[in-house]
Parts: C-alpha cells; structure tokens; sequence
C-alpha cells in the first residue's frame, strides 16, 4: 500500500511504507504508523479532505497502486503469451475495471452484471472470460453475442445448455473445462475451491471424458482448460501441484489432437493484510514458468485480490464509544454491510487513525451500527482511544469490499472515490434514500385496503 502512507501535515513528505503485498515495490521506506502531527494520504490527497467533501463512508482507490500492481503481475510474466484478466468479483466498479483494460487487461466475469460493466469499462470481449456453477441462458446468450474469449464450464448441464444457445444464435461458443485438481489451497474453507468436496469444475479423472463429450457437441469449441483452486493462498506450493495436474492433461490433450490454447490458472494470489507472506507474483512467475512453458499455450490469469485488494480502504468515522464491564466499544458509521469480510471470514484489516494522535491505547471492539452481533470490523484491538468525529481508515478494502456490500438496515451503500496523484475522483456517489426504494412498489390493492381500513 505504498499509495497510502503517513504525510506531515506541512508537507514535508514520508516516503513509501511498502507493505502492499502481492506487488511489493523495491524501494521501501517511510512507516506505515504515524504519529501526532502527521496524517494519512493516499498518494497526494489527505484522506481527511476526502472524508470531509464526499462524507463516511468511503471507499478510497489509488489509481497508482491499481497500475502498479497490474503491471508487476504483468511484467512477471514477460515473455510468455498471457492475458490477465482482472476478476470483477472483486471489484467491479466500471473506472477500476477500465484502468485496467486501459493497460491491455482482461475480465474473469461470473455474471450477466459483471459482463455489462465489463462492456462498459471497455474490456474488449476477446479478453473475457466466463466462470462460474450457475450460469443462466439469458447470460449466456450475451456472452455469445458480445463474442467473449471463453466460457469456463463447470458442469456437463452446463455444457448442453450452451450448446443450445450457441445452436440457437447459430455461432461457436468458445470452451474450456474447468478442472477441479483436488489440491488443498490451504485458505480460509470458504474461499478454498480446489477440493473434491467443492462444487466447482469437473473431477480432474473425468476431465478426459468430459472433453471428449464436449468435442462431439455440434456448437462447441474445445481451446481451453480452467482450474482456479481457492482465493487468499499464501503458498506457492499448491499453484504448482495443481499447475502439474492442469499442464498433464493439457498434454493429454493435445496428443489426441484437441485443440488447447489457453491455461486459465485462475486467480488467488493472496496479499499482506497483517503479517502474511505471499509470494510475489515475480516469485509465482519464476515457479510455474517451468511447468507451463512447453505447452505452447497463453496464460490465462484471474487475478482480483492482488490487484486491488491493497489498492483501497474503507474511511469511516467514529460516532460513539462505550464501555462495559467486559469491553470497549468503538461505533463506527461503517457497519457489516459496508464490509462483511471481518464478520463473514473472521478476516483482519488493519485499522488506521487518518490523523494519529497520541491519545492513551487501549483494546476495543471496532463495530457499526447494524442490529446484530456479528456487526465488528475489529475485534479487541489494541488502537488509541478515538475521539467522536474522528476517521479511521480500514486497509486492505479494495478487493471484496465495496462488492460484497449490501443494504442491509436500509443503510445507502458507500461512496467510491479514486485518487490519482494529488486529485480525487468520485467513481461512484453515495447511495441515497429514494435510491433504497427504487424499484420498489406498492400494489394499488393495498392503497385501497387501507382507504377502506382506515
Ligand atoms: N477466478 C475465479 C474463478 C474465482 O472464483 C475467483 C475468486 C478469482 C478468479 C479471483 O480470486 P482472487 O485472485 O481474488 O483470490 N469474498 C472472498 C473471496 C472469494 C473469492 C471467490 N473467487 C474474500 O473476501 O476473501
């Protein structure tokens, strides 16, 4: 996160913190803590500023980080035909999807909404891919009509249903199988797709029939494999033990004369959020070249959380605090529906004071306003007592945040912003009442119940 760092006031500047993860920079220096007298930028805004013009909460981008890290991963792949396409599950807010395109990058979309924006942001179809279990024939109708790179197909249901659509539009769907390798990812059980127990892909053992029968069908086109294991890894070891399954039976493959192009390794490149070290993708790179290399196919890759993850934070502000006889609480304006990995994966993000003090530390419960237990975005942390009316950034938000939020207690979603150097753009406005009930009706028969009733 070498956007977001710690500034005197006066300007006299802190350099790089370089605690981004995934696309960590050479030169590293300044501190990622900051103390009185000082305040949290991204690149040349105070988070403050943004804070105060746009209000809390708000999502936070750095347009610099974004490139940065899409060009680390590319760059580590230099020499090998590839196409990364940036996975919009992630972060699917059209201006973050164009800086990508912009540079040449793809989408991995799983829905008929993430393909919309993709089209928007200017992806050119030729660069997007389709996964996902339950794709339906509308969905797949508009893929086939913008003329995408590939569908990942996950079942043999699948299969049939878009040879159907494709016969009916009387064109080729583009395929490949995603293979489910039975390799552990070791990550959080949600995230983690590889296994024979999840409900991805096709068994790497039937993967040879599956393609045989897809060869067959009148309105498909065999040019890929897929496998995509879990999300979050921060170990080499189970891209490649996969990656050597894929690459066999790519070659299988090949031998009976199948016409495989693409290996879609999928994404799940994890990233620093407190003390984890993933690899970098350079050292992802110089580990699966070997195994990948002579098969003469592009690379396909899907990266999300490691593009965007630590390219963005959550600002929100502090309204309240209360103690019990047990805790501490800090009530925030940004609750579980604002970012539901703290609650849903029992995941970390660091929390930052935008402008630090040298108020006394304690431990508290960091929590929102919804009516549920689970509402915390941190549990017992050791921070400085905050004060009503400051700010606090949540890091590492830019992947799996704004995305997985919802309207929950019919609070508006979060306002986006992307910053580029010392500008600040609002890439999406705050949500606000009248958005909550549009589209919402009340059927005139209970207007008239109610007249009568009344
Ligand atoms: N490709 C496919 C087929 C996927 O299912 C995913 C993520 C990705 C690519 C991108 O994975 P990444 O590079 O971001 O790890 N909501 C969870 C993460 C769910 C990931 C689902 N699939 C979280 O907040 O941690």
């Amino acid at each position: 996160m070498d956007d977001f760092i710690y500034r005197g006031r006066a300007g006299e500047g802190l350099e790089n913190t370089g605690n981004d993860a995934g696309a960590r920079q050479p030169v590293v220096r300044g501190r990622s803590t900051g103390s009185a007298g000082e305040e949290l930028f991204c690149e040349g805004v105070p988070l403050s500023r943004i804070a105060r013009e746009v209000g809390t909460p708000v999502y936070v981008y750095s347009y610099n980080t974004l490139t940065r890290h899409f060009k680390v991963f590319d760059e580590a792949f230099d020499g090998i035909p590839h196409v990364i396409c940036f996975a919009m599950k992630a972060n699917s807010n059209i201006a973050v999807v164009k800086a990508f395109s912009a540079l040449g990058g793809g989408a991995d979309v799983v829905s008929g909404g993430e393909l919309f924006r993709a089209l928007k942001a200017g992806v050119e179809p030729s660069k997007i891919v389709y996964a996902g279990v339950g794709k339906t024939e509308r969905e797949i109708e508009a893929a086939l009509t913008a003329g995408i790179l590939m569908f990942n197909i996950e079942s043999q249901e699948e299969l049939l249903a878009i040879d159907g659509v494709a016969g009916r539009l009387g064109v080729k769907a583009l395929i490949a199988l995603r293979v489910n390798p039975d390799v552990d990812a070791k990550t959080h059980p949600y995230i983690s797709t590889g296994l024979k127990k999840n409900k991805f892909g096709v068994s790497i053992e039937q993967a040879m029939d599956e393609y045989e029968r897809a060869e067959a069908l009148p309105n498909v086109k065999v040019v890929g494999i897929h496998q995509h294991i879990g999300s979050q890894l921060t170990e080499i070891s189970p891209f490649v033990d996969s990656l050597k399954k894929t690459a066999e039976l790519a070659r299988r493959l090949k031998s009976k004369g199948f016409g495989i192009k693409y290996i879609d390794v999928g994404g799940g490149l994890g990233i620093r959020y407190l003390n984890e070290k993933p690899p970098l993708p350079s050292e992802l790179a110089r580990a699966i070249r070997p195994v990948l290399e002579d098969l003469g196919c592009t690379l396909v890759f899907e990266p999300g959380r490691v593009l965007a993850g630590n390219a963005g934070c959550l600002v929100t502000k502090v309204l309240y605090r209360k103690s019990t006889a047990e805790k501490n609480f800090i009530i925030v304006d940004a609750g579980m529906n604002d970012l539901v990995r703290p609650t849903l994966y029992q995941a970390y993000h660091e929390i930052k004071q935008v402008v630090p003090t040298d108020a006394p530390e304690f431990s508290a419960d960091v929590v929102g306003p919804i009516c549920e237990t689970g509402d915390f975005l941190a549990k017992d942390r050791a921070m400085r007592v905050p004060q009503p009316g400051e700010f606090l950034a949540v890091m590492s938000a830019g992947a799996y945040g704004f995305t997985m939020s919802s309207n929950y207690n019919s609070r508006p979603r979060a306002a986006e912003v992307m910053v580029d150097g010392d500008g600040y753009y609002i890439i999406r406005r705050r949500e606000d009442y009248e958005d909550l009930v549009s589209g919402e009706e009340i059927p005139e028969f209970l207007e008239e119940k109610a007249a009568r009733d009344a």
